[in-house]
């Protein structure tokens, strides 16, 4: 009898891209296909956690037994995070979440003329380090989807957000495919995962995750 790595403990993961509007037909998004989140939602349902999935806008289906709160904007995307991060041991953020989004949305289509619109950006939240940044945070792991010196990149990230599991994602490799190159990088070093479907390397991020977890 194997105990599920993860029973009893209650896992929140953001997925998929957000979206930014700048006028009611018009937005600023990330490529993101939301299935490497929806793999982990998976990995974790099956793993004995109760998992609430917090989305972006994508064509995927809930996960069996995974409550799923749909959302748009980064914005709404944080406050559904804010809302049940406190009551979660572990926060996975998964989202590709827009860096920017225009100051206003425009409540007309934009008319095409003349000379083309400022469209004025202000940052998003970091929700993933806002969460870090609770007084009591679950542990928290975070995804580095980048294009080149996955290494110092990925783990100068963990450090800045403050979180002990990142996985480095190389995005040419991984990008709207079911195969992802993985690096996992926590205190303990660096740890490569071979190719694999996005399925079989969230049950190895779920299974390094349940290592990592103060025995309770
Ligand atoms: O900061 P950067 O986008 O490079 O880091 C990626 C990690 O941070 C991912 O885990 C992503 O879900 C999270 N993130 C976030 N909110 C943002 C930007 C990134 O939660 N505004």
């Amino acid at each position: 009898f194997q105990p599920k790595p993860l029973a009893g403990r209650r896992v929140l993961l953001t997925a998929g891209p957000t979206f930014e509007a700048i006028d009611p037909v018009r937005g600023i998004t990330n490529l993101s296909s939301g299935r490497m989140g929806y793999a982990l939602a998976r990995a974790c349902r099956e793993a004995g956690a109760e998992v609430t999935l917090v989305s972006g806008p994508v064509h995927l289906q809930r996960p069996h037994r995974v409550v799923r709160i749909e959302t748009s904007s980064a914005l709404e995307m944080r406050e559904e995070v804010m809302r049940h991060a406190a009551h979660c041991d572990v926060f996975i953020g998964v989202a590709a979440v827009a860096d920017y989004r225009p100051e206003t949305m425009s409540m007309q289509k934009i008319k095409k003329k003349g000379s083309p619109p400022a469209i004025k950006l202000v940052e998003n939240p970091d929700i993933l380090a806002e969460v870090a940044a609770l007084a009591k945070p679950p542990f928290c792991v975070g995804f580095a989807a980048e294009s080149e010196q996955l290494g110092e990149n990925a783990e100068a990230k963990r450090q800045r957000k403050g979180i002990p599991l990142i996985v480095g994602n190389l995005v040419q490799e991984s990008l709207g495919s079911d195969q992802a190159t993985l690096t996992l990088f926590d205190d303990e070093g660096r740890h490569p995962l071979p190719v694999a479907p996005k399925i079989e390397l969230a049950r190895q991020i779920v299974a390094r995750i349940a290592n990592l977890l103060e025995p309770r």
